[in-house]
């Protein structure tokens, strides 16, 4: 791998413990002003010195987050859709390569719809944004989006689609978690992370879907709304740090949170 694009990858993949704890707060791309993330400032800020990198978009980051932080930014660059147009897979590339090297990003981010009716423009958009990245040697984070008129959030599902992501150029992916998970990332060549996805019932649901992924060979977890939205964000992502970077159990994850209150 190029220095460039290798020293980019280890500023979110922790090189001590070859995992990463990324926040995710680019929903506003397609939510709007989605609940806690109404001020993203106000959310972001003090949950940023326990984040190993921050996921958000050009307009955030610009104008919510200061530009002395040290903390990694993994750049969304699709999108072009909202919840209430007609089709979420309607992705296109948001935001240019310049851009992105402007705001001195560690990653760039864009949403694959494997199953959609526009598969092949978001699989292409995949393409294209790895040849435009590789020229700066930016990694690219591939999401695979789930829905319910894509294929069913399933082992072979998820599988197939990480493995396109890879076999695309992604540098690293993000999905979700289900069952048979070792399969998902055993067949994906390059590092796989969670999302979250909305919120669970109680903190220990989170806590056992980090720590399961973890053990099933993810590399970190992308978490948003599983995070901000708790009544206890802090004290969230503390406990999901320990899972991800000291592989503490849920129970002790559970422990730290309750710690933090
Ligand atoms: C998904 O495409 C969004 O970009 C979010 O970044 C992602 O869903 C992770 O956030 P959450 O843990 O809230 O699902």
């Amino acid at each position: 791998m190029d220095w460039g694009k290798k020293n980019r990858l280890s500023q979110i993949i922790k090189p001590d413990t070859g995992r990463t704890v990324m926040l995710a707060v680019d929903h506003g791309y397609f939510l709007g002003p989605t609940h806690k993330l109404e001020v993203p400032e106000e959310t972001i800020t003090p949950l940023l010195p326990y984040a190993d990198a921050l996921m958000l978009t050009r307009g955030v980051l610009r104008n919510c987050v200061s530009p002395e932080t040290s903390v990694p930014i993994v750049l969304r660059v699709s999108g072009g859709s909202s919840i209430i147009g007609d089709d979420l897979s309607n992705e296109g590339i948001t935001t240019s390569m310049e851009d992105a090297v402007r705001l001195n990003v560690a990653a760039v981010a864009l949403s694959i719809f494997v199953g959609s009716d526009y598969e092949q423009q978001t699989l292409m958009n995949l393409a294209i944004i790895v040849d435009m990245a590789e020229e700066y040697g930016i990694p690219v984070l591939a999401v695979t989006a789930v829905g319910k008129e894509l294929g069913k959030r399933d082992e072979r599902f998820l599988s197939l689609s990480c493995r396109i992501a890879a076999e695309q150029g992604a540098s690293f992916v993000k999905t979700y978690y289900c069952e048979d998970f070792e399969k998902v990332v055993g067949s994906c060549p390059v590092p796989v992370v969670i999302a979250g996805g909305p919120k669970l019932e109680t903190e220990l649901d989170s806590f056992k879907l980090a720590h399961s992924a973890i053990q099933k060979g993810a590399k970190g977890v992308d978490f948003g709304r599983n995070i901000w939205q708790n009544p206890n964000p802090i004290g969230m992502i503390k406990a999901i740090r320990a899972i991800v970077h000291e592989n503490a159990s849920p129970e002790d994850a559970q422990r730290i949170y309750d710690e933090n209150k």
